[in-house]
């Protein structure tokens, strides 16, 4: 029986699947996620410094390749979400991790400040959200100095928890990006977060079927793009990459893992298949390292001939 174990910033993290920001949202949800079969770690929602009410409902919907999102990063707030990682903490086994989102750089420095006093295992900064570009522009990594002055904002007053830097594949060459953020200090890579933003129509009613009218696309028909990115990112960087964007099954994976991947994040496939999925793909892809002969994880990463 190979070990699912998987070391990622010096943390181990029991399984290598973890679960994606903006899956889950309510304290409640990510306890039970938590201990469900599988899950290697969780990401929370997108944490800002002050509460927002997000954008107008719906703000999901599948198609026939996946979803469309628009949350517009719905959240309680910095102060809130402390009391509620420290209070999820004390339940869970698996490493947390916190994803924080700034409006303006200044931000970064006191949102960094407080979520560490939630002591998270890592800081993810999510850089790239594609829904809320009316009020920001287009998101921080689409720009490798913006990149590089958020990831050294907030390494500038956390020095002891792993920072992890999630980019956007709406960018002409994602390696500038990447070797941007490893340039600033970044501990790591997640990468992709949604492409887009795209626009889904009901034609019965002409009416766009996001509240926000354009939102984030995520699931199956992301897979091919996220893969590449993940790809070209760990041809270009030394830290370690979680690979994200249409894993569905235990093949994608370990296709994520073969591009580059040491963590693989699970996100629109929660919604299609329940908390479940997590030991579902870990059983899968240990069916098929026995009938591809590999080894370990480590043994394929970047392993594309
Ligand atoms: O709209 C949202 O809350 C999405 C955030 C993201 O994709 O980062």
């Amino acid at each position: 029986m190979h070990n699912l174990k998987t070391c990622f910033c010096g943390i181990t993290f029991p399984t290598p699947l973890i679960l994606a920001s903006g899956i889950v949202h309510t304290p409640a949800a990510f306890m039970a996620l938590a201990s469900q079969k599988g899950v290697g770690g969780i990401t929370w929602k997108s944490i800002s410094l002050k509460p927002r009410a997000g954008h107008p409902l719906p703000v999901v919907t599948p198609y026939s390749a996946g979803f469309i999102n628009s949350v517009g990063l719905k959240n309680p707030g910095v102060k809130q979400a402390v009391k509620e990682i420290r209070e999820v903490k004390k339940h869970i086994k698996i490493p947390l991790l916190a994803s924080i989102v700034a409006f303006q750089m200044s931000e970064f420095p006191q949102l960094a400040t407080e979520i560490a006093k939630a002591a998270p295992d890592l800081i993810e900064l999510n850089l790239s959200c594609p829904n809320v570009d009316d009020e920001i522009g287009r998101p921080f990594s689409t720009d490798p100095l913006l990149s590089a002055l958020a990831v050294q904002e907030v390494k500038r007053v956390v020095k002891h928890i792993p920072v992890i830097a999630k980019l956007t594949p709406n960018v002409v060459d994602i390696k500038e990006i990447a070797k941007a953020v490893e340039n600033a200090g970044a501990d790591a890579i997640s990468a992709i977060n949604t492409v887009g933003p795209g626009l889904l129509i009901d034609a019965k009613t002409r009416k766009a079927k996001l509240g926000n009218k354009i939102g984030g696309i995520s699931g199956p028909s992301i897979k091919p793009l996220a893969l590449r990115c993940v790809w070209d990112i760990a041809k270009t960087v030394k830290i370690p990459i979680l690979g994200m964007g249409g894993v569905n099954n235990g093949e994608d994976a370990l296709e994520m893992m073969m591009a580059g991947a040491t963590l693989v994040g699970i996100g629109s496939a929660v919604f299609g298949k329940g908390f479940g999925i997590f030991d579902q793909i870990n059983q899968q892809m240990l069916d098929l390292m026995k009938i591809y002969e590999i080894a370990s994880f480590a043994s394929i990463k970047l392993s594309i001939k």
